[in-house]
């Protein structure tokens, strides 16, 4: 201490000992006063530390004053300049003089400290930092603009009021400028106000009152609604929710109010859903059966109380085999349940994958064509396929059709059962091999036995080409595509 003039500095006085070093209580405030003192070999246990009321004018002054300071006279890891911005934000009252005792080590002999984990003051640093950090990330979550109508702009401001837990504002303000760049916008909070013009630079003024902040606007309903829509209840832990999303800031976000109203009924909403896997449990394949009539007879005993729509949420859940992993979901059937016609193709291409819907790629549109000239009316159809995940190989970008093998197609033939067992069509058309050997189970050369009826389980099944065949083929207009739509013809009104 010897030498040590106090009164030189931010009109620095004495505690007992120590020199109380008063200081703009933020970043840069201590930034100056630290190294000024560090500068007159003043050790850290000659200061008092003592942050005075930020001054909000300050904040933008800081980075003129730090540009008017003369540059490089002390020299510290870059690290520490990171983890000393994020941890003076921490609201501990003794940061700043943690933050001077590591200045003042690492320039004393200790320039490696920071790798020294086990180092108290290291650990300290590093905890608060951490804890910084953590809320702005809570605060670049959970803040929610509302727009407020703003004398003489035609464009609203929008407003959000958030409360922190550290004094974070500033160091988070930065996000919010290139965030929402061209807006205007206030971020109201208890101990200090940030604003932004869509220009220049942010301006802080003091903590406001909740009251202050806007209450509800139209595009919170939306919000709202999205929410709800995007709400898995089977993915609801209560805790991990309550720490990732702490209580304290549902006020401030719409969808939360939701939460509960939504918690209550997930228990429901997940009994239901694993009621549904619990059913579907009882659809793995099991060993190869010993006839189709075997495995018609099994579906029929097991589907009858079932409605088509059940099945469908059912198959939603199926993981009988390895395709569903890939896939985007399951792609059931659709058609009337009354349909007296039912069409099995192969399986979903990529664009029925990512539509949830059969044949709507460009095979289906062929097959629309086909169908309606041949006088079929879709709607009055039911249109299925033998194995209800897209199997695919990816290729770069793309997703490259690949076929299901014989195990793929057993695995999903339950469900191709349960169709059948509750359209009750008295004729069906299987398009390609696939779906010809998934009902028939064994194989047959389709080029040969097209067009012909085959009598199957007091149905009639008429197998055809795929329309995918005449596609790639390139014969989407010409003999082999008429001939196709004389199969679809003749099979719907034989
Ligand atoms: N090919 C099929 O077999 N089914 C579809 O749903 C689409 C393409």
């Amino acid at each position: 201490m010897s030498g040590y003039q106090p009164s030189l500095f931010d009109g620095a006085d004495t505690a007992g000992d120590q020199a109380v070093v008063r200081f703009a209580g933020d970043f840069a405030g201590w930034q100056r006063a630290a190294r000024r003192h560090l500068a007159a070999a003043v050790p850290p246990e000659a200061i008092w530390w003592q942050p005075a009321p930020v001054s909000f004018e300050a904040e933008s002054d800081a980075a003129a004053a730090r540009a008017s300071e003369r540059p490089g006279t002390i020299r510290v890891p870059k690290r520490f300049v990171e983890l000393a911005r994020a941890a003076a934000c921490h609201s501990a009252p003794d940061r700043w003089a943690l933050l001077y005792r590591l200045l003042w080590r690492l320039t004393h002999g200790e320039r490696h400290l920071l790798s020294l984990a086990g180092d108290s003051d290291v650990a300290t640093v590093s905890g608060y930092a951490k804890a910084v950090r953590r809320d702005v990330h809570k605060m670049k979550a959970f803040v929610r603009f509302r727009a407020v109508d703003e004398a003489g702009y035609e464009t609203p401001r929008y407003v959000a009021w958030f409360e922190p837990s550290h004094d974070i504002v500033a160091y988070a303000a930065g996000f919010f400028v290139r965030r929402f760049a061209n807006m205007r916008w206030s971020i109201l909070t208890p101990e200090r106000s940030v604003h932004w013009e869509g220009e220049g630079t942010p301006w802080f003024s003091p903590g406001a009152d909740r009251a202050q902040a806007p209450g509800e606007d139209p595009l919170e309903m939306a919000w709202q609604t999205y929410y709800e829509s995007i709400f898995n209840p089977a993915r609801v832990k209560w805790s991990a929710m309550r720490s990732e999303m702490p209580v304290k800031y549902w006020k401030n976000m719409p969808e939360a109010q939701l939460i509960p109203k939504l918690v209550a009924g997930a228990d429901r909403r997940v009994a239901t859903m694993e009621a549904a896997r619990r059913d579907t449990d009882t659809l793995h394949c099991g060993p190869r059966p010993a006839s189709p009539a075997a495995v018609t007879e099994a579906a029929a005993e097991a589907y009858p109380a079932f409605s088509l729509e059940r099945l469908a949420a059912r198959a939603a859940l199926c993981r009988n085999c390895a395709l569903c992993g890939p896939a985007t979901q399951t792609v059931f059937g659709e058609g009337p349940v009354d349909a007296r016609l039912m069409i099995v193709g192969e399986q979903p291409g990529d664009r029925e994958d990512l539509a949830g819907r059969p044949f709507v790629g460009p095979a289906g549109q062929l097959l629309d064509r086909a169908l309606a000239e041949a006088g079929i009316d879709r709607q009055e159809i039911y249109l299925t396929n033998a194995v209800k995940h897209f199997k695919f190989t990816p290729r770069g970008k793309q997703r490259l059709h690949a076929k299901p093998d014989y195990d793929e197609v057993r695995a999903c033939r339950p469900w191709l059962e349960a169709e059948l067992g509750h359209v009750n069509p008295a004729t069906v058309i299987t398009l390609g091999a696939t779906a010809a050997r998934a009902l028939l189970t064994r194989e047959i050369a389709v080029t040969r036995e097209r067009g012909r009826p085959i009598a199957w389980h007091g149905r009639t099944l008429w197998p055809t080409v795929h329309p995918s065949h005449l596609l790639r083929a390139g014969e989407t207009n010409g003999p082999g595509y008429a001939r196709f739509v004389a199969d679809l013809a003749r099979a719907a009104t034989e």
